[in-house]
């Protein structure tokens, strides 16, 4: 019977293989569609893609939009105001990596928030962002 004890040797290493790759993934690992969902629960207001739209490419009495730096078309690289350096897509359809580590999501929500809008975006402008990003499709 020695496939059998391969076999079951083979379940309990691919089983120690999982927990290891769970212990690993990064505390924040999450999609776009559960963010969205966290910012319009916390919000308590359904998520309005037109309205995200209009909030990510008009000013808001400072010098940049969020257009400033990463396009009206968030499904093509943007660049930098300043420094010219690219930034890939923020559709995630056009970019896996997008909105997949809430913590990352934040930390950039609060200092983009803070240059174009003077203070941080409330949840429910996040959650009109982020269903207008995730609506564009390829
Ligand atoms: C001055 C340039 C600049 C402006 C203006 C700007 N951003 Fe960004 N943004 C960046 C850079 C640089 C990054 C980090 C690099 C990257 O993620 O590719 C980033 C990252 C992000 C992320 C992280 C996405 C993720 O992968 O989780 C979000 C969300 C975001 N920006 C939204 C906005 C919104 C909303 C606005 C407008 C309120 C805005 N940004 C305005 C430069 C800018």
């Amino acid at each position: 019977m020695q496939l059998i004890r391969e076999s079951t040797f083979m379940t309990r290493f691919a089983g120690s293989v999982v927990a290891t790759v769970c212990i690993a993934a990064p505390a924040y690992a999450t999609t776009p569609a559960e963010q969205l969902a966290a910012y319009a629960a916390q919000s308590g207001q359904v998520p309005q893609v037109a309205k995200g739209q209009a909030f990510f490419t008009n000013k808001h009495g400072a010098e940049w939009s969020c257009a400033s730096c990463h396009t009206s078309n968030p499904t093509v690289d943007g660049k930098h105001a300043k420094t010219e350096k690219r930034i890939s897509p923020m559709a995630p359809a056009f970019n896996p990596d997008r909105f997949t580590d809430s913590a990352k999501t934040e930390k950039w929500l609060r200092r983009n928030c803070n240059d174009v809008v003077g203070r941080e975006c409330s949840t429910s402008e996040k959650a009109d962002v982020l269903a207008w990003l995730i609506s564009l499709k390829q």
